[in-house]
């Protein structure tokens, strides 16, 4: 039996011990925003986030989470974190099957949540396509993905060059982390 919070809410079921967060999630609470595509690390298109961190749903074992905090693609939307990313895809018609596109936002979002840590500036676009490195797109959209999270960091922050001149000073309310 493991206790967990999914998506802000207290969840409370029992638990087979090879069952992995990515069935747990969708065959256990009907979660099925998130996809299982390789099921062996590969892909991403399981990625959930999982105490702060970005995890691949199909490597992690259900009943090692009791305490955790979960959130997948459905809570990151309903919480409106995303709302300007999730805009950008469509705009940019960045989801062609759409099967990578829920791995590829919790990344994306990964990215923009901790973008300027540790000094590192506005990731460039160069960075971008690092960090999505991980997640696959059968579809090859690539250029369109990378195109809407550029975007969406442009927008977040409009003085900010992309690697082209010099990263801007802090927010104020990062200069305090
Ligand atoms: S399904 Fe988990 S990485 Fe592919
Ligand atoms: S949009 Fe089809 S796999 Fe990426």
């Amino acid at each position: 039996m493991i206790t967990l919070t999914v998506n802000g809410e207290r969840v409370t079921r029992e638990v087979e011990p090879r069952r992995h967060l990515i069935d747990f999630l969708r065959l256990d609470l009907g979660l099925t925003g998130s996809h299982a595509g390789c099921e062996h690390g590969v892909c991403g298109a399981c990625t959930v986030r999982l105490d702060g961190e970005i995890v691949r749903g199909c490597l992690v074992l259900a009943a090692s989470l009791d305490g955790a905090d979960v959130v997948t693609i459905e809570g990151l939307s309903d919480s409106g974190e995303v709302a300007d990313l999730q805009a950008n895809f469509v705009a940019r018609n960045a989801a062609q099957c759409g099967f990578c596109t829920p791995g590829m936002i919790m990344t994306a979002a990964d990215l923009l949540a901790h973008e300027r840590e540790a000094g590192r500036g506005t990731p460039s676009r160069a960075e971008i396509r690092e960090h999505l490195s991980g997640n696959y797109c059968r579809c090859t959209g690539y250029q369109a993905i990378v195109d809407a999270v550029e975007d969406t960091l442009k927008a977040r922050h409009p003085v900010a060059d992309l690697g082209r001149g010099t990263a801007p000073a802090p927010r104020s309310s990062e200069a305090t982390r």
